[in-house]
């Protein structure tokens, strides 16, 4: 029995020796230590020993026991930090790698655009407002003075949702519904940033959809030199000092006189070019001293305020700034055009 008991230590023991697997190793203890094991099946016929045999053998079996143990515990041992150690290297974070660039957005172009005008007539006092992008035809022509069937509407082909409702062609309406809200009780300074629509084919220099910023100042003692200075002072912020800026004649059915402003070109700095037709000045917006029947409208007594409004086309202010030659890229949305006019 003791040569049985020492086979199976020999056995066991290589076996220990030989494996490099914790499952292995497990199978192993099973095999030999478990209640079926072979160490276990030769101590259970120790029974049939005699007296004298029974502590000899049981010293030798003990001592078997526990050879096969300390070689399990210490081969177990050795696995688990080998393991560690595969796991350490397989997770191992190298922390002199370069980093991966976070990709940052900027604004687009025209919100920049609109950001800049906001601060600069902040600046001058204004407060900014908003109004709906779908609005009713009476803020849309009739309280500007365009009553049903006037032929100037038709200056503004529009998009009708039902007879009285409409996608705004202008933000002029925001005009009506600010002085209506005021109640001609207090003056008016008020810019108005928005979306408007109109129904034009699109191409290079038109679109169904563009952004517009209207101004309006109502007051005592408001001036057409008034306009003639905010706009000159606009010009100079926005496209440089050394611009000079002329007003045209013109025509819009809620303001009277009215007016049409140009810039003298940058490109050829008024001597006549391709970007300015050769007429050495470039046009940039509408506005005019508020038509008397407008302020009544809004609440006003024409007879103690006046005021003066403007409105102006932010893609049409890139376009000229940024040498930007087709207002589809505004809303095509490349990425490569995008990307021109994100500041660091
Ligand atoms: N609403 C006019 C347009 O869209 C511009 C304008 C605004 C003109 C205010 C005069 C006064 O063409």
């Amino acid at each position: 029995m003791k040569e049985q008991l020492e086979a199976i230590q020999a056995e066991a023991l290589e076996r220990i020796s030989q494996t490099e697997d914790m499952k292995e190793l497990q199978d192993i203890k099973v095999a030999y230590l478990g209640k079926k094991g072979s160490l276990t099946g030769v101590l259970r016929g120790m029974g049939k020993l005699s007296k004298e045999e029974r502590p000899v053998i049981g010293e030798v079996a003990n001592k078997v026991r526990e050879s096969i143990t300390a070689a399990l515990d210490e081969k177990n041992e050795k696995l688990e930090l080998l393991q560690l150690e595969e796991q350490l290297e397989a997770e191992a974070i190298d922390v002199t790698l370069p980093g991966r660039p976070v990709k940052v957005g900027g604004p687009h172009l025209l919100s920049s655009i609109v950001q800049e005008l906001e601060d600069l007539f902040i600046g001058m006092g204004y407060e900014v407002r908003e109004g709906p992008e779908v609005e009713t035809d009476f803020y849309n022509f009739e309280a500007l003075n365009l009553p049903k069937n006037h032929p100037a509407r038709d200056m503004q082909d529009t998009f009708y949702i039902t007879n009285e409702l409409l996608m705004r062609t202008h933000t002029s309406p925001v005009q009506a519904r600010t002085m209506q809200e005021y109640k001609g009780e207090k003056p008016v300074k008020m810019i108005c940033p928005g979306k408007v629509y109109r129904r034009d084919t699109d191409d290079a220099t038109h679109s169904h959809q563009f952004t517009q910023i209207e101004g309006l100042y109502v007051d005592k003692n408001v001036r057409m030199s008034d306009l003639k200075g905010t706009l000159d002072t606009f010009a100079k912020k926005m496209f440089g000092a050394d611009r000079e800026i002329r007003l045209r004649p013109s025509f819009f059915p809620f303001t009277e006189p009215s007016v049409e402003m140009d810039i003298s070109c940058k490109v050829c700095n008024g001597k006549g070019c391709s970007v300015c037709k050769g007429t050495g000045w470039i046009e940039i917006l509408g506005g005019g001293m508020v038509h008397p029947k407008v302020l009544e409208m809004g609440g006003y007594d024409p007879e103690v305020y006046s005021g003066f409004a403007f409105g102006m086309g932010p893609e049409r202010i890139a376009m000229l700034k940024y040498g930007v030659n087709d207002i589809r890229q505004f809303y095509t949305n490349d990425i490569r055009f995008l990307k021109q006019y994100h500041k660091a």
